[in-house]
């Protein structure tokens, strides 16, 4: 298993690119399913989870007809099967975005529970009581979600939770569905937004995606999607952080600020200057970092997918943060490990509660998830001496050639076998 090596302390300069959002193409491949023809993606990451769900979609019937870089053409004329397979979805659990358009197009699915992951148990219950008020029948044997329906009817529903894939699933079923649904307490995620908006610009009759209340016509067919990937919110968060971390100054390029405002709040008010300017955002830290307190949220909130990171930099903080995260039951996996590098991190439930150190000290370490791995390399960049970063195969699901970003910005980074 391939390992990343850091030797720390040196400030970052210079700039960096940021990619498609994964967490915006992993939804819009799925939505390939609801389409008979040839679907245009561009500026897709190349990240392991693609590759998954392509494999899925692949297995499914799909033909990937090209694939060069980030740039995508996808037939989805003849979708036969309605099984993703055990392994497909063990691997990575937005596999169960297809449940959805399968039923929508089928009408039926058969898809694997997903097992849970290192933050948390990670239900689908939502998924399937939104599908059943549409008219599925589902059932729960040997593992597997087998879901049927003539034909879906548009529904009322209410979220108990905000769910990201949920809401996009419900969406997605709802397209083709006979009627109108209306999704309350639906999640405002830009991936939500920007998934309603592919779907329109193919005919779908959507309204109110970004707020928390969705409503969708169904229509008799969509035309194969055409669209270009944007920008990664939460590469962009990290590369922020890896700038202030390292007391240096880093320009972020083809992002999109007004997607990170909540992470340039709280960078600010820990003391780090952030300029933004269209698609660039200028980031500077050199006047030490100063501890604030952070709860994560469903959007416009401060992101859960970037707590892990926050926490490394606030380790080196002057002063005591309370880090609160309220959106999964088991977020703090990185903490360990960061106090491996120094740090002093004391967890109690949902709170962690750091305490800054002058400075953390390289060390072996492991990562667990993947922004847990973002927020170990972080500290690495920041600490004296060298670090050792094992299961870096989970950097790869959702970092484009992470490593060669951060040395391309003056870091001393290397992958070892
Ligand atoms: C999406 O996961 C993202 N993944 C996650 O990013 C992100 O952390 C999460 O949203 C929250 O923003 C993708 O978009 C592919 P949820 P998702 O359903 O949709 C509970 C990353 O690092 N819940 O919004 O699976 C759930 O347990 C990943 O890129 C139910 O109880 O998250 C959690 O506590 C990690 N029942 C909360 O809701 C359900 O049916 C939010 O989960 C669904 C969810």
């Amino acid at each position: 298993m391939d390992k990343i090596v850091i030797q720390g302390g040196r400030p970052l300069r210079g700039s960096v690119a940021i990619s498609g959002a994964k967490n915006a193409v992993l939804p819009v491949l799925a939505a390939t399913l609801l389409t008979h023809g040839k679907n245009r993606i561009t500026h897709a990451p190349e990240v392991r989870d693609v590759d998954t769900m392509l494999d899925l979609i692949g297995d499914l019937g799909g033909v990937l007809d090209s694939r060069v870089k980030g740039d995508i053409v996808l037939d989805t004329a003849n979708i036969k099967k309605a099984e993703a397979r055990y392994d497909l979805v063990a691997t990575m659990r937005a596999s169960c975005l297809v449940l959805g358009p399968l039923m929508a197009r089928l009408g039926e699915a058969r898809v694997s529970l997903p097992g849970g992951c290192a933050i948390g148990a990670r239900p689908i219950d939502l998924h399937i009581k939104g599908l059943e008020a549409m008219g599925a029948v589902i059932e729960l044997k040997e593992g597997y979600i087998h879901g049927r329906a003539k034909k879906l009817k548009g529904a009322h529903f209410c979220f108990d939770t905000v769910s990201v894939t949920g809401t996009q699933n419900l969406m997605m079923a709802a397209t083709l569905a006979e009627g109108e649904t209306v999704l309350e307490n639906a999640a405002r995620e830009p991936e939500v937004s920007f998934l309603a908006e592919v779907l329109k610009r193919s005919g779908a009759d959507i309204e109110g995606a970004g707020t928390d209340t969705i409503v969708i016509r169904g229509v008799s067919e969509i035309r194969p999607l055409d669209c270009r990937i944007f920008a990664d919110r939460i590469e962009t968060a990290t590369y922020l952080i890896a700038g202030a971390i390292t007391g240096g100054e880093v320009e972020v390029r083809d992002c999109i600020p007004a997607h990170v405002e909540p992470v340039i709040l709280k960078l600010r008010e820990a003391g780090v200057t952030v300029q933004e300017n269209g698609e660039v955002l200028y980031v500077k830290a050199n006047g030490g970092i100063k501890a604030v307190n952070i709860r994560t949220q469903p959007h416009p909130g401060f992101p859960t997918d970037v707590q892990a990171q926050f926490m490394a930099l606030m380790a080196i903080a002057q002063g005591q943060s309370v880090i609160m995260e309220t959106v999964f039951e088991n977020r703090f996996m990185h903490a360990a490990e960061l106090k491996r590098l120094g740090s002093e991190i004391l967890i109690e439930g949902h709170t962690a509660v750091v305490s800054g150190v002058p400075y953390l000290s390289g060390a072996p370490v492991m990562a667990t998830d993947l922004r847990a791995s973002a927020s170990l390399v972080l500290a690495g960049l920041a600490a004296r001496g060298e670090t050792l970063v094992s299961r870096v195969y989970h950097i790869d699901r959702g970092y484009v050639s992470m490593e060669k970003k951060l040395s391309n910005l003056g870091a001393s980074i290397r992958r070892v076998k």
